[in-house]
């Protein structure tokens, strides 16, 4: 394993971090714990949960997996389950903390920015979690890079803690990131933790033009796989072909190509199987020269725009959407 600084945290985490969102959901509390148990073997220290996630079942499997492993070596991520007034920052983060059986996590995310927000409520109560010890970090997912800057100002201007990460969507079919996030990340010594690298398993080769679709996958039942096969069929033939010939497996290779952007902290890896939890501790091994990540950036006809303008029916969370709608409160 690889370690890399986080910023603001004393601890070098492992250059992939785990994600373990198909806990409770794919991966029953017996395979969740055995996950947990190989990758803490295989010298991963970094995982990533969510109060929302199998509500609430990811971090409890995730707590017991940990129970017995030294605290101060782990980096544990969660996320403020909805809501981001005082009130629901604070319940939820005293409520994350008894289902993983811990004093405190090392970075507490607001999920998604929510209509109507407080900035300087939320800065105000995500200071009053890293005051009380219960979270060494925190900071935000999905937010707009003016929306981070505007509540790191609100923050910085009354002494209390910033958001010190945005964990992102992120892959070779998504890269709206790279227009304002990551370069907002670079200079300001912001984490970036990138979610999805591998395109919710479309880019491991398992789903190709033309191939039957495995029913046990999450690719059958989430309608992005289907848009991007349509869209990116002949460039995921030949993402397949590139990674054998590098002797690498596809989902390395994506992964990669990921956490080889100066930007990015780390990939989260999501598994929901022991061989996924080995395939993704060997990410950090998988090495690109600068001239080969832009190969594989060139295999895609991705378009680079502000937050990625893909539509997709049915989704829930979208960047688009909703930049197209966040009302604030105005600030004091
Ligand atoms: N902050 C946010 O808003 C947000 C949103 C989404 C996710 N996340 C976090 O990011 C993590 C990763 O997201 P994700 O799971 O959607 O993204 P992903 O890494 O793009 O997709 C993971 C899926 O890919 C398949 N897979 C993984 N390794 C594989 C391998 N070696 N070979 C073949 N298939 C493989 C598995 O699908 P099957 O299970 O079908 O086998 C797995 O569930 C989550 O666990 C969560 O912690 C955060």
């Amino acid at each position: 394993m690889r370690y890399v600084a986080f910023p603001g945290h004393p601890l070098p985490v492992s250059q992939v971090c785990l994600g373990t969102m198909m806990f409770g959901d794919k991966c029953d509390a017996a395979l969740s714990e055995a996950i947990v148990a190989r990758a803490l073997a295989l010298g991963i220290n970094a995982f990533d949960t969510a109060a929302m996630y199998s509500a609430g079942a990811s971090e409890q499997y995730l707590g017991n997996a940990l129970k017995t492993a030294a605290r101060e070596q782990l980096f544990v991520t969660t996320k403020v389950v909805k809501g981001v007034d005082r009130n629901s920052i604070l319940t939820s983060l005293d409520e994350s903390l008894v289902r993983l059986q811990m004093s405190y996590v090392d970075l507490y995310l607001i999920h998604w920015p929510v209509q109507g927000m407080n900035l300087t409520e939320m800065m105000g109560a995500l200071n009053e979690g890293v005051r009380a010890g219960k979270t060494r970090l925190v900071g935000c997912c999905n937010f707009p890079a003016y929306l981070l800057a505007s509540a790191n100002a609100v923050a910085a201007a009354r002494g209390w803690a910033q958001l010190r990460c945005n964990q992102v969507a992120y892959n070779l079919m998504e890269r709206g990131i790279e227009v304002e996030i990551l370069p907002q990340a670079s200079l300001e010594q912001i984490a970036i933790t990138a979610y999805r690298p591998l395109a919710i398993g479309l880019l491991t080769g398992r789903f190709l033009p033309g191939m039957p679709m495995d029913a046990a996958t999450r690719g059958m039942t989430d309608s992005r796989v289907l848009t991007w096969l349509s869209q990116h069929g002949r460039s995921l033939e030949r993402f397949v072909a590139y990674a054998q010939a590098k002797g690498v497996e596809p989902a390395q290779l994506a992964a990669a190509w990921v956490m080889h952007h100066p930007a990015v902290t780390q990939p989260i890896l999501g598994v929901s199987s022991l061989t996924q939890v080995e395939s993704a501790a060997q990410v950090p091994g998988v090495i690109l020269s600068p001239a080969e990540r832009q190969e594989i950036t060139d295999l895609f006809q991705t378009e680079v725009t502000e937050e990625g303008l893909q539509r997709f029916p049915g989704t829930r969370y979208n960047f688009p959407r909703m930049r197209r709608t966040l009302t604030l409160a105005v600030r004091e």
